[in-house]
């Protein structure tokens, strides 16, 4: 049943294992790549997820556009538990959710042209004539920044950034109601990341697509989130509007991470923390909270329970010790 009323996407206790060998003799290890991860995301909404290398963003990515299904939890679509869909109405979902990737020099077909990349989807799931197509596909080249004309070119003769653009054409040709962006500004220069992120917030205005955009980078989703959710070994830490989080961040791993982050705003410039060691790995996660090690605000307490996430201050956070560090 589709119900009108319900967020675009609910994710609820959300886990992916992952069974890994770590020898001829040794029993499979268990990576808990995502471990119980709750949200939601309304219609023409960006949601931020930021967080370290290896704390599950790109798995959390591929579970939300069906390439892999969750291990357990509920991810609801438009009202329709994907998990438990038949495999037609998971293939009518895939159409409404569609993904960027990283590299635009590895996802984007070397052998097709860009007309070809773009127009497939559109025979495969639209009935426009072939001459709508073509029109369709120049719009959204338009839309994206690049000139028609270039629509007969292979991806070998376009830059990283205008490669980047076809890869988002490309998503958005279906009219998505959810785009998820893995990381897609990290592989391109620094001068061309700005212009890509335009894209984006420009993309949004005009064809209100939400948007789940992944970043290790806090000053990247800065400009372009209304919400930032901050995951930690497989679970999230902190979840909070843009503002409240870039302005009175709770949990201690989310000051860290802003500290980090270079700022042209001298108060948060000022204040320089920074995270004591590696993250610990995940064949072998602390037990209690997953930061404590790391942790400057660490008790006893920390090394033993688990902090779920609760409420504190308009905030979602898990922490032990969070009343007091957002007092
Ligand atoms: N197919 C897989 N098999 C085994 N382990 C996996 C698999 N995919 C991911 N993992 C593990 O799950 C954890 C989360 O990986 P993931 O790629 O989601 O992290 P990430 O946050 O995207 O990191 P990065 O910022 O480096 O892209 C890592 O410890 C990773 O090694
Ligand atoms: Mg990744």
């Amino acid at each position: 049943m589709v119900d009108a009323t319900a967020p675009l996407l609910a994710a609820h206790e959300l886990t992916r294992h992952y069974s890994v060998r770590r020898g001829l003799f040794q029993p499979a290890a268990v990576i808990k790549a995502l471990n119980g991860v709750s949200f939601t995301v309304q219609a023409g909404q960006t949601l931020a997820v930021v967080g370290e290398s290896g704390c599950g963003k790109s798995t959390l990515a591929r579970a939300l556009t069906l390439i892999e299904k969750p291990s357990s939890g509920s991810l609801r679509l438009g009202g329709i538990d994907v998990v438990t869909a038949g495999p037609p109405a998971v293939r009518q979902l895939r159409k409404t959710v569609q993904m960027v990737f990283q590299n635009p020099y590895a996802s984007l077909n070397p052998r097709k042209r860009v007309e070809q990349m773009l127009e497939e989807p559109l025979q495969l799931n639209t009935p426009l004539s072939a001459a709508e197509r073509r029109e369709r596909v120049a719009d959204m080249l338009r839309q994206v920044g690049l000139n028609p004309e270039h629509a007969r070119r292979y991806p070998h003769m376009f830059s990283g950034g205008q490669r980047q653009r076809i890869a988002i054409a490309r998503a958005m040709i279906l009219q998505p109601q959810l785009l998820v962006a893995d990381e897609p500004t990290s592989a391109l220069d620094v001068s061309i990341q700005a212009q890509i992120l335009n894209l984006f917030m420009d993309l949004q205005e005009s064809s209100r697509v939400a948007c789940v955009f992944i970043s290790h980078n806090l000053s990247v989703v800065e400009h372009i989130a209304q919400r930032v959710m901050v995951m930690y070994l497989g679970r999230v830490v902190e979840f909070a509007p843009k503002a409240a989080l870039f302005t009175r961040a709770v949990h201690p791993y989310t000051r860290a991470l802003l500290s980090a982050t270079p700022s042209i705003d001298p108060a948060r410039r000022a204040q320089k923390l920074r995270i004591q060691g590696e993250p610990p790995s995940p064949l072998d996660p602390p037990p209690g909270c997953s930061f404590h090690k790391r942790c400057p605000h660490a008790t006893d307490r920390c090394a033993i329970e688990v902090p779920s996430l609760r409420p504190i201050a308009g905030h979602e956070v898990a922490c032990h010790h969070a009343e007091a560090l957002a007092g």
